[in-house]
């Protein structure tokens, strides 16, 4: 599904009702299919974005078009499961999966165990997991993920950084994920934005155009300094 997003302002009241300006002049555009990382310093409005991009937040100024209709499968930045429904009643109340598809996205997530199981009895890392297979069960068109994989160990993050590939690839779905990490960005993602700080906007905008598995060690390198240099010179 292509996705077009370009917001002129985004602006944001605190509790002592001075306004601020949150994201401005972001401006992109993603194919179908394709897997965009979202890079840029705490606070600069990558959790905005997101929201606005899904729909939960219309109150800004400039236009997000998606063609209709069109499933969105979401990963908040907390895992934000039902407490009191289980796995699986967390993976059936999205709607959309067969009893099959569940088992299927269960499986691929390492979750068959945990189905009967309440967020409460969970680890975080496990919990993150409900919360990437409950996007999945929507068969979104459109995944977004705020940093899917944060706290979890490099070796789980990266497993789990396969097993959503693998996934996305399947679907084709146009996949948006933020990520404060440059190597899982890198390995996950065929096009890298960088957002600046706070009021974030839109700094660079690269594409690995390597095919995905040919990337070497050298082109990782090089992309890496890439990503590096524009989040440190954000004007150049
Ligand atoms: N409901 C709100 N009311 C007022 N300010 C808010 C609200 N939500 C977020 N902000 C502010 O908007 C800015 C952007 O927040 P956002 O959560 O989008 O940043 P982020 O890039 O996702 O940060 P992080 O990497 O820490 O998750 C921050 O300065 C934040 O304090
Ligand atoms: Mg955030």
């Amino acid at each position: 599904m292509e996705l077009k997003i370009s917001i002129a302002r985004k602006a944001l009241r605190n509790a002592s009702g001075q306004t601020r300006v949150v994201l401005h002049d972001v401006v992109f555009s993603l194919r179908q299919g394709e897997i965009c990382a979202l890079l840029g310093p705490s606070g600069c409005g990558k959790t905005t974005l997101l929201r606005i991009i899904s729909g939960l937040d219309s109150d800004f100024e400039g236009r997000v078009l998606l063609p209709s209709p069109h499933k969105i499968g979401m990963v908040f930045q907390e895992p934000r499961l039902l407490p009191w429904r289980s796995v699986a009643e967390n993976l059936r109340l999205v709607g959309a999966s067969s009893e099959n598809d569940l088992a299927d996205i269960a499986a691929a997530l390492h979750l068959s165990k945990h189905l009967d199981h309440f967020p409460g009895e969970l680890s975080l890392g496990l919990a993150r997991r409900v919360a990437i297979a409950r996007a999945f069960a929507v068969k979104p068109d459109l995944l977004l993920l705020d940093e899917p994989f944060v706290s979890l160990d490099a070796a789980l993050a990266a497993c789990l950084g396969r097993e959503l590939l693998a996934l996305v690839l399947k679907r084709k779905a146009t996949t948006l994920i933020v990520t404060h990490d440059v190597d899982e960005a890198i390995s996950l993602a065929g096009r890298v934005i960088i957002l600046s700080a706070a009021p974030g906007r839109l700094i660079a905008d690269l594409t690995i155009e390597t095919p995905r598995g040919a990337l070497t060690a050298a082109r990782a390198a090089k992309m890496k300094d890439a990503i590096l240099s524009a989040m440190a010179n954000p004007s150049s």
